[in-house]
Order: structure tokens, then C-alpha cells, then sequence
């Protein structure tokens, strides 16, 4: 048997030791390396026997290798590389791209453990995303463009299990609620016997604003109705996956739209939610409004002026509309003609130059888009691909305005003052049967707190963030919740959630 005990934790790495990579770099290549305890722990759980061959799929400085060497290591950097080579010398390593090697390799494995690099779709482009794609896509799993690399990595690793195999990795917590993760848990339920997450509270990784989970799969080949749901304060080393789990069957986990984070909740505040969910006096915000992105400038200092500015330049009255910034011009609930005449007051720059591009454009105004100023914003991405470039699209006047990213949750505020309002927020447009004063009150209630909590995702450094699709899923009620208990579970529950984004 392993002798990966408690005995022999000396750490694997101090800082010093670790191969140098600049923050840019880091990023680019997901090359964040795991904290010891995690790595002995994910190895034990992942070895049964001295015998097994593991797999590491993106071995960076080799760590999880040092712990158990009858292995093979992938890692495409070769700084990396050569340090493995010192350290690990009894593991194989493959220097290069992990999917294409998957591809080609004949070798299965008896298990696998790591941290795969979680690479934003952003910049997982290219070659590397179509071989993983490709091969992906030939084991069931398909991606979608918004992936992150970490999803292909899991699926294309497992599938190099002999019978039998197991896997133990790091993930992100975006595993509990990203549209592009739910692909990953269909098919390791549908690949494996067993299937663990387990969500850590305390940072894994302290330097990342991004939280991390772990992910345990047992038994490949087999397959399974649920997921083990194991919720952990803190993490400590431990040879065995942790005990105690709550089994999520998929069918639940379906219903919760794909989400594992709502089972951090306790069984109670699930089930008043449901209820809720259920009720026919519940709407979603989606039945009730639109909810949008609000314009795009390209150049939002060039577009907004001062009230002072616009008089000194001469710019017509008509062509100047008082938009809405940003969240923190919601903080104050309502924005009516109070505020704005406030803003106007301290002399914000709120008023949005509204030219249309049809319109002629008045003589002064032509000299502040040919000003320096002017030649600058017309040289943004925005700006080059619209013609006329100073003409801002999609400006229009909602009923009214959504914070989407926020500590204390979204607010959603009455525009009596027929604003527009930026990308910074989100627009509001009422479709039917509501009015906003009545939106507005049910939005106070504590069942919709608790429905951005479950409908949004945290977005590290204690954020929360609700985009338009999540918005228009949130629960809108005020007769839901009866009791002083049920008010006091949802209550208990909004924190719960709080907490676990890291919000105090
Ligand atoms: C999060 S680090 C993990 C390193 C190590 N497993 C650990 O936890 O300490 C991810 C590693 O993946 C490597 N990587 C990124 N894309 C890769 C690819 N397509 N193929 C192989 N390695 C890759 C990066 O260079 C980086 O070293």
C-alpha cells in the first residue's frame, strides 16, 4: 500500500523553489500551483495500490507526480518540464499539449489526480480548443464556446481510465453553477460508479479571488443516479474522500437548472423555495420584463459630458440625455427627477451625447467629434466598427434599472426619470400585468434576495453577480412566505450563500 500518510507531510515546495512565471503568464496558462495537503490528499484518494499508474494531465512543477512517481505527467511548458525531470525522475513526462496527446497515447491509466489549468474562453482558443473539442466530442461531452479549458480537461483525462479507474482533481467552484460545467457532471455520472464534489469554503488557494472545489470519481466504466454532495468548512489532509455527504440524484440536480451550489442550502430552505418555484401566484422576472444590457459607447468619457462641459462647448439641449452610470447610482433607490436634477447640480458627467445617424450634426458639435478628445474615441474597437462611429446604438429608455454586480445583491429601482442607462447596469422594460411600484415592492421581499443568491453566481471578491438570463429567473413573491420561520429559513439561507461568496 502508498505510504502517503500524515507522517510524511514535509512540504513538497517552498516559494522559492516553484518555477518562476509572471502574472500574465500565470493567466495565460492556468499555472496557479496546488497547496500540499491538497495535493497528498487527492493523490491518496485517487491510488489504491503502489502498483497504480496515475495520470496527471497538466503537471506543472510536477508536485502531484513527487507524491506518487510510478506516473506520467503532461505539461506543455518546458521551464516546467525540466523541473519535473529533477524531481520527479522516476515519472514519465510528455512535453506539449495534453489533447493532442490524448489523441495518440495508447496508455490507460489506473488513476488520475491534479489541478487541469482553468484558462477563461476567452484566451482557450485555437488549435488547443479544437483538439479538445474534437476529442471531447468523441467521448459524448460536448462544449460550448464559453468554456473554460478545466470541463475538456476532466472529460478528455478520464477518458485514458482503464475499468475500474478513478480521478481526483481540483476544480473551480464554477462547478456548483456555470452552464458550461453541467456537460463535465453529465458525463462523469454517466462514465463513473461514484461521483463526489466536494465544495471548500476556506480559499484553496488564497492568492485566487476565484474559490475552488474538489472533484472525486470512482469506477470507470460504471455509472451513476447521483452526486455526492460534500460541503467542507475548511480543508484538511485526509486519505479518503471526506464522509458525510448529502446524494443530490441528477434528476434534482437537473431541476435546480444544472446547480450544485443551491444544495449548500439546508433540505428546508430548498423545499420553501420549490414550494415557491411551484406556486401559480409566482412569477419570474422574466414574465414580467425584459431585462437587457443597457448601451455601449466605446468611449463612455467622450460620450458623457458634464452639464458645465456641454455648455461650453454649445452642444443643443436635445442632443444631451441623463443616463444612469453605473450600480452606485442606484444605491439611493429610485431615480426620479430629484436625482438627476442633483447630478446635474454637482455637475456629474451623466448626460449622454445622443446624436442619431441620420441626423445632421449641429456645427458645434462636429468640432467636439473632430477635437482631439474625438479623434481618440473614434479610434476605440466600438466606435471603428459602427458607422457613423459616434452614433451610440441601442440607447433606449427603460422602466428601469438593475444592478447586476453587488455586494449586498442586485437592486432593481423605479426610472421616473426616463434615464438611459450603460452597460453598467442592466435596462429594465415592463412587458405586462405589472407596474413598476409593484415590481419594485416584491423585489424588497426576502424569497427574491434568496432567488438572486440562487439564480446569480458569486463572482470572487464577495460579488455577486446576476446576468440577464439569470435575472429573468428570479422568483417574485410576496405570499410565498407565511410564517415568522419561513421568513427566518430564507433569511438563514441568503446568508448561508453570502458567506460562501465570501460577502461580510
Ligand atoms: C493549475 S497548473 C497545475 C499544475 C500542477 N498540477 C499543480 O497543481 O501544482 C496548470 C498547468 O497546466 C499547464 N497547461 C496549460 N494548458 C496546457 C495544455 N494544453 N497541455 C498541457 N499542459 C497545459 C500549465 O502550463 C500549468 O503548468
Amino acid at each position: 500500500m502508498k505510504s502517503n500518510t500524515m507522517d510524511n507531510l514535509a512540504p513538497l515546495f517552498t516559494p522559492e523553489t516553484t518555477p518562476a512565471s509572471g502574472a500574465s503568464r500565470q493567466k495565460a496558462t492556468g499555472a496557479y500551483y496546488t497547496p500540499d495537503l491538497v495535493v497528498r490528499s487527492l493523490v491518496a484518494w485517487a491510488v489504491r495500490r503502489e502498483t497504480d499508474r496515475m495520470l496527471d494531465p497538466a503537471c506543472g512543477d510536477g508536485r502531484f507526480l513527487m507524491v506518487h512517481p510510478n506516473s506520467v505527467g503532461v505539461e506543455q511548458d518546458p521551464e516546467s518540464c525540466s523541473v519535473v525531470h529533477e524531481r520527479s525522475p522516476g515519472s514519465l513526462i510528455h512535453q506539449g499539449d495534453f489533447f493532442s496527446w490524448a489523441a495518440v497515447t495508447r496508455e490507460r491509466f489506473e488513476c488520475a489526480a491534479g489541478n487541469p489549468p482553468f484558462i477563461r474562453y476567452q484566451r482557450f482558443t485555437g488549435e488547443v480548443r479544437e483538439a479538445a473539442q474534437r476529442l471531447c466530442e468523441k467521448y459524448g461531452a460536448v462544449f460550448s464556446s464559453l468554456s473554460s479549458s478545466w470541463a475538456p480537461f476532466l472529460v478528455a483525462t478520464a477518458s485514458l481510465l482503464k475499468s475500474g479507474g478513478c480521478m481526483a482533481f481540483v476544480v473551480p467552484a464554477e462547478i456548483g453553477h456555470a452552464p458550461y460545467a453541467a456537460p463535465v457532471l453529465e458525463y462523469v455520472t454517466k462514465r463513473f460508479d461514484r461521483v463526489q464534489v466536494i465544495p471548500v469554503r476556506d480559499k484553496l488557494f488564497p492568492e485566487l479571488s476565484e474559490d475552488c472545489w474538489l472533484l472525486y470519481a470512482e469506477g470507470f466504466g460504471g455509472c451513476t443516479s447521483e452526486i455526492w454532495f460534500t460541503p467542507l468548512e475548511r480543508f484538511s489532509y485526509s486519505a479518503r474522500p471526506p464522509r458525510g455527504s448529502l446524494a443530490v440524484s441528477v434528476e434534482e440536480w437537473k431541476q435546480w437548472n444544472g446547480r450544485l451550489r443551491p444544495f449548500l442550502l439546508s433540505a428546508e430552505a430548498r423545499e420553501l423555495y420549490a414550494i415557491a418555484a411551484d406556486s401559480r401566484r409566482t412569477r419570474r422576472l422574466g414574465d414580467v420584463a425584459r431585462v437587457g444590457i443597457g448601451y455601449v459607447t466605446g468611449a463612455n468619457e467622450f460620450f458623457h459630458l458634464r452639464p458645465s462641459a456641454a455648455k461650453r462647448l454649445g452642444v443643443p439641449r436635445r442632443l444631451l440625455h441623463p443616463a444612469v452610470r453605473n450600480g452606485k447610482s442606484l444605491a439611493n433607490g429610485c431615480v426620479d427627477r430629484a436625482r438627476v436634477n442633483s447630478w446635474i447640480a454637482d455637475d456629474e458627467p451623466v448626460m449622454l451625447l445622443r446624436l442619431s445617424p441620420e441626423a445632421e450634426v449641429p456645427t458645434e458639435v462636429r468640432r467636439y467629434l473632430d477635437s482631439p478628445a474625438g479623434r481618440d474615441a473614434r479610434e476605440t474597437y466600438k466606435c471603428r466598427n459602427r458607422d457613423p462611429w459616434y452614433a451610440v446604438p441601442d440607447v433606449t429608455v427603460p422602466d428601469g434599472f438593475l444592478s447586476y454586480m453587488s455586494g449586498d445583491g442586485p437592486k432593481l429601482v423605479s426610472n421616473t426619470a426616463k434615464c438611459v442607462g450603460t452597460n453598467s447596469v442592466h435596462v429594465v422594460h415592463l412587458t405586462r400585468e405589472m407596474s413598476m411600484g409593484r415590481l419594485t415592492k416584491l423585489w424588497a421581499e426576502p424569497l427574491t434576495a434568496l432567488s438572486c443568491e440562487i439564480e446569480g453566481h458569486p463572482l470572487g471578491g464577495g460579488m455577486l453577480k446576476v446576468e440577464p438570463r439569470e435575472a429573468a429567473r428570479v422568483m417574485l413573491s410576496d405570499t410565498a412566505i407565511r410564517t415568522d420561520k419561513d421568513r427566518e429559513t430564507i433569511e438563514g439561507a441568503i446568508a448561508t450563500l453570502k458567506r460562501w461568496r465570501h460577502y461580510v
